[in-house]
């Protein structure tokens, strides 16, 4: 189901009992952010919150703030118009099994997969919500004096050691400059005054590559910003997909209607209509300048570093605009809901490349790409370190610092049964590699930026050909008909 607007997925989530309003006035400096890492680390991610009086340095700003509205596995799955966020996984694992059918009900579950498809392909609009007001910054006499500017929005502070007010959930649109190739990734950007910003796209990133290309060839680099609008946006900006995979079709794939796009006022990149804000600018190649320190995703402070420079051309934005925000920070935080819901839609992906992956999940403990449980069918020596060479060749995954590989009847899910696996079954020589490999930009622990090491554990039983000569014991379990039998007995008995 689609959202006709960022407000229209509040109420949505209000109906629902998943959000709270604030009426009361906060601060945008690290009041908001406190209140909001509160709610994050409560039971089950807490609830999304409503700022309806923001206060900046004191004032009321013009604009309300919400925040943690995808930081809750329901809140995510209602971000997507679903029941559950593996419905949509089931989806895509249709089109990616679809064959020709064979009898009328595969015939019609398949055209409409096709129609969903269909949906998918982005419309073009000559005007939209997002341009009810229009402020321009490119000619002298447009720069009205009473116009919003970046000084305007609610931006946070988010932690006390923060360089300053940070923009937490942009949806940075760029073009290949080469290919025409839209893409749209989701990277902070640090408010330096009313018209400048840092651009945070790390070195690994699709925006940095299509800055370098436009770099390369000395052209000014076009670039606008979205915040708000239908959710699906906002999930598909911080989906990890693969370079070229256009991040507007996959919106459309996820809510099953068209992305109307609107041309920006002062460069010819495109934005979905119906957002709440666009930051329209762009990037001058060779400028940078420092950038953060910053509370990061990893739970340590992101040290200064140099970033390229967002110039604001123009601020268009709806009427009743809302300012949506997050904090990341020590986990569980609402980022956790979004890579989850990321991981579950991409398994069919990871399966179809590797028919042995049963399960695959990113613990919170390990920020994202940290930290790999996965369980796999196996069925010959040194599949373990097939699947973790394989996962570190695929686009983001390539960041796993330790990837832990268990049998099929492991729940990955469950921590606790993937460390009893890990130390039971490893003889840590044996079974471990170390790898070189590029790293996270923001992970603090290499002796470098950007490059380190990764470990893969291989918890799997031990088949012949693996070094292990000896018999692999059973693993102790009770008699299933005893302990069906037990399990009545106890019901009965009121044991727990
Ligand atoms: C809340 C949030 C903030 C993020 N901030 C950044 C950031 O500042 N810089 C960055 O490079 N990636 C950041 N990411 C991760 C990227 O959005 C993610 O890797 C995305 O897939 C990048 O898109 P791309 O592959 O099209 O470049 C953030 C993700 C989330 C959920």
């Amino acid at each position: 189901m689609a959202y006709r607007s960022f407000s229209e997925f509040l109420r949505a989530l209000e109906t629902a009992g998943e959000l709270r309003r604030i009426a009361a006035p906060v601060a945008t400096e690290l009041e908001i952010t406190a209140l909001a890492d509160r709610e994050m680390k409560s039971p089950g991610g807490g609830k999304a919150l409503l700022f309806e009086q923001p206060t900046i340095d004191g004032q009321p700003s013009r604009f309300p703030l919400a925040i943690n509205t995808m930081g809750s596995r329901r809140r995510m799955a209602l971000a997507l118009g679903l029941d559950d966020v593996d419905d949509l996984a089931h989806q895509m694992q249709l089109i990616l099994k679809a064959k020709p059918p064979t009898n009328l009900r595969q015939g019609w579950d398949l055209l409409k997969q096709g129609l969903d498809l269909l949906h998918a392909r982005p419309k073009r609009v000559k005007d939209g919500p997002c341009k009810e007001v229009i402020h321009r910054f490119d000619r002298p006499s447009a720069a009205g004096a009473s116009g919003v500017t970046l000084a305007d929005l609610p931006v946070l502070h988010c932690w006390p050691q923060d360089g300053g007010r940070f923009v937490t959930l942009p949806n940075v649109h760029t073009r290949d400059p080469d290919t025409g190739e839209r893409n749209i990734g989701m990277y902070r950007m640090q408010i330096y005054d009313d018209r400048t910003t840092g651009m945070h796209w790390q070195v690994h990133k699709v925006g940095a590559r299509h800055g370098k290309r436009y770099y390369e060839k000395g052209e000014r680099m076009p670039v606008a910003v979205t915040l708000g609008g239908d959710p699906a946006y906002t999930f598909a900006a911080t989906a990890p997909l693969p370079d070229g995979l256009d991040e507007i079709l996959f919106a459309g794939f996820c809510r099953k209607k068209s992305v109307e796009l609107v041309k920006c006022e002062t460069n010819d990149l495109e934005v979905p209509a119906d957002v709440d804000f666009v930051l329209e600018g762009y990037v001058q190649p060779g400028e940078a300048r420092p950038e953060g320190p910053f509370g990061d995703h990893t739970g340590f402070y992101t040290p200064v570093d140099d970033y390229p420079v967002f110039h604001l051309t123009a601020i268009t934005h709806r009427k009743e605009a809302i300012y949506p925000a997050t904090i990341v920070g020590i986990p569980p935080m609402e980022d956790y809901y979004m890579g989850d819901a990321s991981v579950r839609v991409f398994l069919p992906v990871f399966k179809m490349n590797f028919p042995e992956i049963v399960d695959l999940t990113l613990p919170p403990e390990g920020v994202f790409h940290n930290l790999v449980f996965v369980s796999i069918r196996k069925q010959y020596p040194y599949q373990a370190y097939k699947i973790m060479h394989g996962l570190w060749g695929m686009g983001q995954m390539m960041f796993s610092k330790y990837i832990v590989v268990v049998d099929e009847d492991c729940d990955v899910h469950n921590t606790s049964e993937v460390l009893f696996r890990l130390c039971a079954n490893t003889d840590p020589q044996r079974d471990s590699t170390f790898v070189k490999a590029p790293c996270d930009s923001l992970d603090h622990a290499p002796s470098v930026p950007n490059i380190g090491s990764h470990i893969g554990f291989d918890a799997t039983r031990k088949l012949p050909g693996e070094g292990y000569s000896r018999v692999w014991p059973e693993l102790v379990k009770m008699d299933p008909m005893v302990a069906a039998k037990m399990e009545a007995l106890a019901a009965s008995l009121g044991l727990r």
